[in-house]
């Protein structure tokens, strides 16, 4: 039997949002607080017994809703709440399923926000974290106490670009009754963790899935229970913390995600062909989509087809000298800018260790292997990236 192709894009086009008068875009919600006509249903919608009204907007409001199914959609999950960044989806699913004096098992190499938040906030709460390199499943599952709750990982790993063994870790998961989060930030459409069996999908949409750079976002994507429990008006941490993505935003995000499979495909093709010649000119590169990548196996058995591998690259500058003289002449150039953050249509780079994993301590860093020269691209939409690389190569010979 063929196995059925998951299609995460078709299921987004395939979604029907209407406006209030037939608008191809469906309406923004422009309001904090919705009316009544029966008392009674206000009381049933605060209950959680009523669906389809809302209540107000740090609850549920109809744009958020509207993106939030169309990352469900995505995903292949029952149900999503969109935040207000990608940190809090991140805080929040963590809050939601852990209570003090539990254990999280996670991924060494994470966003270094993400790492921080595991190593140095979690304590407050008497919650332990045991990192762990993410590939070895062995490592991974003797980890494992018997206060677990989860296991925490990154499907590509900021910014070592580890590949995760999703249904690996997931067997992992279920055998040990505890729940797999996946940060899908860096391969949207390339690979839907919960459909390869982790239970919660978190995103930062300030990345590929917003991929204008204009505002900062999140998801959290799992069951209707999970959701609901996000929701709930007692104790739910969504609604009690309240990192409500404003509803103007949900819109613009919601007609950029219509777009990102082809970005995605563009961001996919510009990497790897900038990839093929750093390595050609025998610079150190890693990149998922190169055969000798260490999960390059691993990322082709989860890959949906045809998306490619994705837009992040990392080379290594050796020093921090150089890849800062590097990253200034190619921003003087037009290569892209030195900035953080990825998912742009512009070329953005940095150095990982001095920037976005600057939380993580050198002794730390260097145990992942991170190089102090480690540069991290983020490949735009170029439509000649041919060009592109002669400009970088000049770079180069300019060093
Ligand atoms: C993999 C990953 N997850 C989460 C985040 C945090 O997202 P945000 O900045 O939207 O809060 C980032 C930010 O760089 C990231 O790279």
């Amino acid at each position: 039997m063929t196995k059925m192709k998951n299609d995460p894009a078709s299921r987004i086009q395939d979604l029907q949002q209407f406006g209030e008068f037939g608008d191809v875009n469906p309406s923004i919600t422009d309001s904090a607080t919705y009316t009544f006509m029966q008392a009674k249903s206000m009381t049933e919608t605060f209950d959680g017994t009523l669906e389809g009204c809302f209540l107000y907007s740090r609850h549920w409001n109809p744009s958020n809703k509207y993106l939030a199914d169309a990352m469900a959609a995505m995903e292949g999950t029952e149900s999503a709440w969109v935040t207000g960044s990608g940190m809090s989806a991140i805080t929040g699913t963590i809050l939601q399923l852990c209570n003090y004096g539990d254990h999280i098992v996670s991924s060494q190499t994470t966003y270094g926000g993400t790492f921080a938040f595991l190593q140095n906030y979690l304590p407050k709460f008497n919650i332990s974290v045991t990192f762990v390199d993410i590939t070895d499943l062995k490592a991974v599952e003797k980890a494992i106490k018997p206060n677990t709750k989860l296991i925490y990982t990154e499907t590509m790993t900021n910014p070592m670009l580890q590949i995760s063994d999703i249904p690996g870790l997931a067997a992992i998961a279920q055998k040990n009754n505890v729940k797999l989060v996946v940060d899908n930030t860096f391969t949207p459409m390339l690979v839907s963790p919960c459909i390869l069996g982790a239970d919660i999908v978190v995103y930062s949409m300030t990345k590929f899935i917003n991929g204008k750079n204009d505002c900062v976002a999140g998801a959290i994507c799992g069951s209707k229970e999970f959701i609901d429990s996000l929701c709930n008006v007692n104790n739910g941490t969504a609604m009690l913390l309240g990192p409500v993505l404003d509803p103007l935003r949900s819109s613009s995000i919601l007609k950029n995600l219509h777009t990102l499979h082809i970005r995605m495909v563009q961001h996919g093709k510009n990497a790897l062909y900038l990839a093929e010649q750093f390595k050609k000119k025998g610079i150190s590169v890693s990149y998922p989509g190169l055969p000798e990548h260490s999960g390059h196996e691993t990322l082709k058995k989860m890959l949906n087809s045809g998306y490619g591998y994705g837009g992040i690259l990392a080379i290594d500058m050796e020093t921090t000298e150089r890849s800062n003289d590097f990253m200034e002449m190619m921003e003087k150039k037009g290569v892209g800018y030195l900035a953080v953050s990825l998912g742009y249509f512009k070329t953005l780079f940095s150095n990982s260790g001095k920037s976005t994993s600057s939380e993580v301590p050198e002794d730390i860093q260097k145990n992942m292997g991170m190089s102090s020269g480690l540069v991290r691209f983020s490949v735009g939409l170029d439509n000649d990236i041919k060009r592109t690389w002669t400009i970088i190569e000049e770079c180069l010979s300019a060093l």
